[in-house]
């Protein structure tokens, strides 16, 4: 005879109602949607179903072969991580002195032109959403809400202006002076836009700035009608903070990238910006200590997220040698790749003072306006939580390079 190996006995009722909490089910769609992504990846799904296929792709996309990107992101990947034991870290603290000023978490929005495309919401929601994180708010030149509208998104909380010094300089000083007076207390100096990458999902979609209404574009908008509707009965698309010079849109984009920019426009910014001056777009060891001598107060690695050249540097694999040379005369911060909190808590480790999100944020834009954004930096930060207490370090202070080895896959052959 076989024994039972369990016993079994009728269930209570009380029993089976504790097994039978139901969630209250959430109604409201784009809330149940944002709450069902868990990661950025999962953001980005949701932003491809729900915006206009030539629109996510110009977001989405990089230039040519998209390896810059590609090779970024697959860098961050490349990430091992070496916890430390028994340290006790019930809380950790996120947050982190940048340029002269305070951020909650070690990564701010970086900037990106023509963002109400994404969604209408654009620039607004992105610097409520930074206001509300209590992390700083980057505005492009080519942005699509002007200097004075992301001041009142974001009063008390921390604005930076990023600039293109266009070929007519008389227009870029004026903006200059604008974002001084709204209060904004960092520049950025963009520097790897001598002209414009090559993105080619942009002109196999048909995609201009402005928008062309062609066969293509049309068809491509139709099935998001919700996206459609917004467009429509929302203010016009344009770069906010340019209105005032004249040009059309076309003629104030082919402006922007003037292949003449040089050292000596550096020094009249430098004259002209009262507040700290940092050069994004930095890609070489001997760049940065150029500008460290030139006193500049910080550099960005970027490769403007692989829109620029192709094949690029990796601004990550960058990171550790510009830090040894420049770590302690100026602030180094660095963008490109980042999809994830540990990404952001691995640069930190090897020496970064901040990190900047571009699409990572536009994502949670496309895919829930202001929520969508709330959700980005929501799946940010916990990310960048979890990831410290599982190194357990307490503060970002803490982290140091003996938390990460960079693995090899696509770094040079010869250093
Ligand atoms: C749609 C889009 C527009 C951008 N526009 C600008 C811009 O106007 N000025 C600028 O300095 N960088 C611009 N960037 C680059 C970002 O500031 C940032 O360097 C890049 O997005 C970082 O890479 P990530 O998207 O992987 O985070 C743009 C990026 C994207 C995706």
């Amino acid at each position: 005879m076989v024994t039972a190996l369990v016993q079994r006995q009728i269930p209570r009722p009380a029993e089976i109602l504790e097994l039978a909490k139901f969630k209250k089910p959430q109604l409201n769609g784009r809330r149940r949607r944002l709450a069902e992504a868990l990661t950025i990846h999962d953001l980005r799904d949701i932003a491809r179903r729900r915006t206009p296929r030539a629109v996510f792709d110009y977001t989405d996309g990089a230039a040519e072969g998209e390896l810059s990107l590609a090779r970024a992101r697959q860098a961050f990947e490349d990430v091992e991580f070496h916890p430390s034991i028994l340290r006790s870290v019930p809380e950790v603290n996120t947050g982190t002195t940048v340029f002269g000023g305070f951020s909650a978490l070690p990564f701010g929005i970086a900037p990106t032109g023509f963002t109400r495309l994404m969604h209408t919401e654009g620039e607004s929601a992105g610097a409520g959403a930074a206001a509300a994180a209590g992390i700083p708010f980057t505005l492009s030149t080519l942005g699509t809400a002007s200097i004075e509208t992301v001041k009142a998104a974001n009063p008390a909380g921390r604005n930076w202006f990023q600039l293109y010094v266009m070929r007519d300089r008389e227009i870029s000083y004026g903006l200059v002076r604008r974002a001084a007076e709204a209060g904004f207390d960092t520049l950025f100096f963009t520097v790897d836009t001598p002209v414009a990458g090559a993105r080619l999902r942009d002109k196999r979609n048909g995609f201009s700035i402005p928008p062309q209404l062609t066969p293509t574009t049309v068809l491509n908008t139709l099935p998001r009608p919700r996206w459609w509707w917004d467009f429509l009965t929302t203010p016009k698309l344009e770069f906010a903070s340019l209105t005032s010079t004249g040009g059309t849109v076309g003629e104030l984009l082919d402006s922007a990238m003037d292949p003449s920019i040089g050292y000596e426009d550096l020094a009249v910014i430098r004259e002209m910006w009262p507040g700290r001056l940092v050069v994004k777009g930095v890609q070489n060891v001997e760049d940065a200590k150029t500008l460290a001598d030139l006193g500049v107060d910080g550099i960005v690695l970027s490769n403007h997220g692989g829109r620029q050249l192709d094949r690029a540097p990796v601004p990550f694999h960058l990171l550790p040698k510009v830090v040894k040379e420049v770590g302690t005369d100026m602030e180094i911060a660095i963008d490109t790749g980042i999809m994830h909190g540990a990404d952001i808590v691995a640069a930190v480790a090897l020496g970064a003072r901040f990190t900047l999100v571009g699409r990572a944020y536009l994502y949670g834009l496309m895919a829930g306006g202001r929520e969508g954004v709330d959700r980005a930096v929501h799946i940010l930060s916990d990310q960048i939580v979890r990831t410290m207490k599982l190194l357990q370090v307490s503060c970002l202070e803490e982290l140091t390079p003996r938390h990460v080895t960079q693995l090899t896959r696509t770094t040079p052959l010869l250093p």
